[in-house]
């Protein structure tokens, strides 16, 4: 399934973040790409903030740590970012919970699990379009309508 969304706001970004949050179910692959301040660090922490709103002001940009992992009321988040990684071995946390990437154009292999691939080109100051694309990933339709 393919589809694009054009996104005017951070408000609309929460909403979609909502929206696809519902139908996770903490095994999935988001994989995002994107130029920087395209705003895959804010999506990632509205979707965090949409999985338990308890969990609010957890995201930060994991650019340094590399990985960075959240508690949430429904499975854990591991947010990663690749932009100074070459290599990354994702099979400690495939499966264990919800994995969000930042600057995921190098990713190939990640077997039978759920992919949802976000494109994220930047329009202008506040607008962005999101191409979104699943693998695996039936059950996650309705959430991305
Ligand atoms: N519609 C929008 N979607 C995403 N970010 C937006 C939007 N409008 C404005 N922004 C701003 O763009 C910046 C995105 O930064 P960030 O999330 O750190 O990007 P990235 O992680 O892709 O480098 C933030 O300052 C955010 O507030
Ligand atoms: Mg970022």
């Amino acid at each position: 399934m393919k589809i694009i969304k054009k996104i005017s706001s951070l408000d609309q970004l929460k909403s979609f973040a909502l929206d696809l949050s519902k139908c996770l179910e903490g095994k999935e692959i988001i994989l995002l790409k994107g130029d920087l301040a395209a705003g895959k660090t804010t999506f990632t922490r509205f979707l965090v903030s949409a999985i338990d709103p308890e969990s609010e002001d957890q995201v930060s940009s994991p650019t340094f740590s590399v990985m960075n992992e959240y508690e949430t009321s429904r499975f854990p988040v591991y947010h990663i970012d690749l932009y100074r990684v070459k290599d990354f071995d994702f099979s400690d946390v495939l499966g264990h919970g919800l994995i969000v990437v930042e600057w995921a154009d190098k990713i190939t292999n990640l077997g039978n699990y759920p992919v949802v691939f976000i494109d994220i080109d930047i329009v202008d100051e506040n607008e962005r379009i999101f191409k979104v694309e699943t693998k695996n990933a039936d059950y996650l339709e309705e959430c991305l309508k």
